[in-house]
């Protein structure tokens, strides 16, 4: 069966260190805990589309290392079409430095490994994916210049094409707005794309709104224990966020934007979607790590 979702991006071993609080620059802290989970917002995103309902094929790279083969399975046992998720000789897979703090605030360094090695043309190979899927997710993890052919190529397939602008640390190439139906950054993202202070729903509005000058079809702003907001030409729209007590956000914003895509997908409205994304990011962040923290549609159904 053809994928309807399609995930460009990338894939990331997580080594996770838990802490009271997050060490300052040039400090030796002591830790309470280390594992060592599957991650990267591309495998996480894709994850939370075939947990929750979704069909979804990954296109990206792991190493020729141990760490590739237990990202790749880890797709694999979820159901995630990994026909497109290549091994590259001579590389590391992408690892990712992840300390958690007591208040489950995160600060993460990631080292692309093959992330950084994926090209259009790797992407071009596996072009009967994006033909045939309905959606087309890419975030930042991956190279620009990958980013940017695939938003294009998704559009001119006329495909649903969602952008996730993490990481974000400065603005988008003005090209690409064009080509993207839903804009999903949270607060600091918004803030680097747009360099305005995005804080709450009134400061999200005024960043969404710039974007969708710039040309994004909608844009979803996620705001953490605030909600999201959802802008469009048609007006703005709140939906505030299930409360619960975090534990880890490690993945939160992937959860949500698989579980949106997964619910469009199934043929749910936008603001359907934006809930079904919203209540499964909300159980994830009770849960530690990046893959195992994303529920399935069955949690979420009482
Ligand atoms: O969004 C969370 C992810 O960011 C982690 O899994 C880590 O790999 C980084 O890519």
């Amino acid at each position: 069966m053809d994928a309807k979702v399609v995930v460009v991006g990338s894939l990331n071993m997580d080594l996770v260190a838990r802490a009271t609080r997050l060490p300052r620059g040039g400090e030796t802290l002591a830790g309470d805990s280390f594992f060592t989970v599957p991650g990267g917002k591309g495998a996480n995103q894709a994850v939370a589309v075939a947990r929750l309902g979704g069909s979804v094929a990954m296109i990206g790279n792991v190493g020729d290392d141990a760490y590739g083969q237990q990202l790749r399975q880890a797709l694999q046992v979820e159901g995630v079409d990994c026909q497109a998720v290549s091994v590259c000789d001579g590389v590391s897979s992408g690892v990712a430095l992840i300390v958690v703090d007591a208040s489950s605030q995160n600060a993460i360094v990631i080292i692309p490994g093959g992330n950084g090695l994926l090209s259009a043309e790797a992407v071009q190979r596996f072009d009967a994916l994006l033909q045939a899927a309905e959606i087309v997710i890419c975030q930042l993890e991956v190279p620009l210049e990958t980013v940017g052919w695939t938003l294009a190529r998704a559009r001119e397939l006329g495909k649903t094409v969602i952008l996730n602008p993490a990481p974000a640390s400065e603005p988008l190439p003005a090209q690409w707005f064009a080509h993207i139906d839903y804009l999903t950054p949270n607060e600091s993202e918004a803030e680097a794309l747009t360099g305005l202070p995005v804080t709450d729903q009134d400061s999200a509005r005024r960043a969404a709104e710039q974007l969708l000058k710039l040309g994004a079809g909608k844009v979803i702003v996620t705001l953490g224990a605030q909600g999201a907001l959802f802008v469009s030409a048609n007006g703005s729209q709140h939906f505030p966020a299930p409360h619960v007590e975090p534990l880890d956000t490690t993945a939160a914003g992937d959860t949500f934007i698989g579980g949106f895509a997964a619910g469009l997908s199934q043929g749910m409205g936008e603001g359907e979607a934006i809930a079904f994304g919203q209540r499964a990011a909300a159980l994830s962040v009770t849960r530690a790590g990046a893959q195992p923290s994303i529920p399935y549609a069955r949690e979420l159904q009482s």
